[in-house]
């Protein structure tokens, strides 16, 4: 049985904002008014290797460096190898986790029942502000029933939006070894784009032995936003929207 939640017991605001968040990544908040909406939340989706968790890092190293705390919570088998390879790009998070602005929480994803707790427990222990999800999609794969998941999901998009943080989730577009789509769904469970506020496709084509790379912001609620596929970059400084 899912537990039952108190979101009033939260400590961080509970309210709807217009303001702006800036999204860390080096040429999209012009793209978006400023940034994400606040409170809102956003899917960021794409093939394997897209760029989808060093684009959330971003989200949250932005926050900490404006005081706003935040939290990661992963699914991945491996937290201390996402920590690693973020290391990489120079995003060292421990000072942060030190000093209790910042958390990094591992949610296993067969104990589903769990996670509104634990984003709950997560978002309070240090008031966060930003929170991502990286991939929300790990739930579909131990859930067979598609009417289920979609509950679950919509159970837990809802328990974000009443947090008041702005939430970054990330799933995946199946594709082929090119990065060309091979279906239809912006998602692997193919019902988290219809739930969330926005939605962010990062995609990666394999070009006469190089590899190019692109962002499209395929919905973006209560935003003008731009509409072409924008070329982008991954640096040892991490990801960056490029001017065309
Ligand atoms: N220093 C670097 N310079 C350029 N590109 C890099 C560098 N480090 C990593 N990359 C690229 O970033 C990709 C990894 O990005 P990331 O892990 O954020 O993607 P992802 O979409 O989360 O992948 P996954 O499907 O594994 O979850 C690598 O596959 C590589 O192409
Ligand atoms: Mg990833």
């Amino acid at each position: 049985m899912p537990q039952k939640v108190n979101v009033k017991k939260l400590s961080a605001p509970v309210k709807t904002s217009t303001g702006r968040v800036s999204t860390g990544i080096p040429g999209l908040d012009e793209l978006l008014e400023g940034g994400y909406v606040k409170g809102s939340t956003i899917l960021v989706t794409g093939g394997t290797g897209t760029g989808k968790t060093t684009f959330c890092a971003q989200f949250i190293r932005e926050g900490l460096k404006k005081g706003e705390p935040g939290v990661y919570i992963t699914m991945e088998e491996d937290p201390e190898d996402i920590k690693e390879d973020l290391k990489r790009f120079g995003f060292n998070f421990e000072r942060f986790e030190k000093s209790k602005v910042f958390s990094f929480v591992y949610q296993n994803p067969f104990e589903i029942s769990d996670i509104s707790s634990t984003i709950v427990d997560a978002i309070n222990s240090v008031n966060a502000q930003r929170v991502v999800i990286d991939p929300v999609s790990l739930i579909g794969m131990y859930m067979k029933d598609p009417a289920v998941l979609r509950k679950r999901l919509f159970e837990i998009i809802r328990l974000l939006k009443k947090t008041g943080a702005t939430t970054l989730i990330t799933s995946e577009i199946l594709d082929n070894e090119i990065g060309e789509r091979s279906g239809g769904s912006l998602s692997r469970e193919g019902v988290t784009e219809f739930i969330v506020d926005s939605v962010l496709v990062l995609n990666l084509f394999g070009v006469g032995g190089g590899i190019t790379r692109s962002i499209l912001i395929r919905k973006m609620r209560r935003t003008k936003h731009g509409t072409d596929v924008y070329p982008m970059e991954i640096t040892s400084k991490g990801i960056a929207v490029k001017k065309e």
